[in-house]
């Protein structure tokens, strides 16, 4: 983020104190910030802290004619390489959508032509409410990035999605906002993640511990360096990641189409746990009568293999993975040569892996194998995203 200005937006809500760590953040990764603290955001952060963590004025005014003497407002929002709005309001998103100018930080974001990257903090039904999620669409529609906010226990003591995303998140955001690196740029990935749910009847199915992590990861982290990425994502509650187009399915046959209509690409980078099996006749909802149901199950296609098969549409490099309890590498290299993918990223999933956010991995190619130390998710993600941009150079 070395050299890059970001006007800092701080709406009003009990988000808006992390805005102060998001300060911090921006700056040690080498950027500058501009903060613009709304009139909400000054009742929660003070304009002095704002300024001190920034080593930058603070704007508040729009009729100030200190600061219009200084710096018009117009320049202040062209002066910027991003607009970050961080906490965004459900009413700092309302009025973006209706094109308000009604202080300074609304006049900004009506008057600039950079980049506007939205950072929601606010109420579960605020954000599900279908007046914000209109105003998210419109927004988005217009090209700004609106990211998804985290689900946990808020402020309030309700519980869903409506909290501001980590920092780390934040920082992702802004790096893809930015397209600080281009390594990827022009490239298609495409990406799977996730369980699959394989239905046995209307109400149950088969699916698998597979939490989404890594393979979101992964989508976000080739994002960052500038690829498009198409994110094919079997049932999780996971927020897609900054600049990934996500394609959510159900089934191994649901994703199966789904990559196929994503294609031609690239890269494939597999990283769902696709159900090996379906229910061969999921009909109506079984009932108990007497003796347990026999389920007989078909395997479902492979979609790595498939996507492998040598042709004009294979992408340039395939990646699998394997989860394996025992002998990881031995069956991973197996793995590879059944699977024709070029890679093979082998996931010791004995211990806690699925769920949680570490892992240990082998990357096993044509020419041997890389054993990875154990780190976090994120960092598996970063490593192998750099990896698939060398190999695309
Ligand atoms: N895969 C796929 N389509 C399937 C099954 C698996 O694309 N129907 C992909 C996965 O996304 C992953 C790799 O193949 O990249 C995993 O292969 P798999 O044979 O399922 O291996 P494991 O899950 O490791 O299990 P096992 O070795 O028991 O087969």
């Amino acid at each position: 983020m070395h050299g890059k200005r970001i006007l800092l937006i701080v709406g009003g809500g009990i988000a808006a104190f992390k805005s102060l760590e998001l300060v911090r953040a921006i700056r040690r990764a080498g950027g500058s910030v501009t903060p613009v603290l709304t009139a909400g955001g000054a009742e929660f952060v003070t304009p002095l802290s704002l300024a001190a963590l920034a080593e930058h004025q603070v704007h508040t005014e729009l009729f100030d004619v200190t600061e219009e003497a200084a710096m018009g407002h117009i320049a202040l929002s062209r002066a910027a390489d991003l607009l970050v709005v961080c906490p965004a309001t459900a009413d700092l998103l309302a009025k973006m959508a209706a094109g308000l100018a009604s202080d300074l930080a609304t006049t900004l974001l009506l008057a600039t032509d950079t980049p506007v990257l939205a950072v929601p903090a606010m109420n579960v039904r605020m954000w599900g409410h279908a007046a914000t999620l209109a105003n998210v669409a419109t927004l988005r529609a217009r090209g700004v990035t609106v990211m998804e906010p985290d689900e946990g226990e808020m402020a309030c003591g309700e519980y869903g999605p409506g909290r501001l995303p980590e920092i780390e998140r934040i920082m992702a955001g802004i790096r893809a906002a930015l397209v600080v690196e281009t390594r990827l740029a022009g490239r298609h990935v495409i990406v799977t993640a996730g369980p699959t749910h394989e239905a046995i009847d209307p109400v149950r199915y088969l699916a698998n511990r597979s939490s989404g992590k890594q393979g979101f990861a992964i989508a976000g982290a080739l994002a960052a360096l500038g690829a498009r990425v198409t994110l094919v994502a079997g049932p999780v509650e996971l927020p897609t990641p900054p600049g990934c187009t996500r394609i959510d399915v159900v089934s191994a046959l649901d994703m199966a189409a789904a990559v196929e209509r994503a294609l031609p690409a690239d890269a494939a980078v597999m990283v769902a746990a696709v159900g090996d099996w379906r229910v061969e006749a999921a009909g109506s909802k079984l009932k108990k009568n007497g003796a347990p149901p026999t389920l007989a199950l078909v395997e479902n296609p492979d979609i790595l293999a498939t996507v492998a098969v040598p042709g004009p549409r294979r992408p340039r490099l395939v990646v699998g993975f394997a989860a394996e309890t025992e002998n990881a590498v031995a069956n991973a290299v197996a793995k590879r040569t059944r699977k024709g993918a070029d890679w093979i990223v082998a996931n010791d999933v004995s211990g806690d892996v699925m769920g949680g956010d570490r892992n240990t991995v082998h990357l096993v190619g044509a020419s041997g194998v890389e054993d990875w130390a154990e780190m976090p998710k994120a960092e598996v993600a970063r490593r192998l995203a750099l990896r698939i941009a060398d190999e695309l150079a």
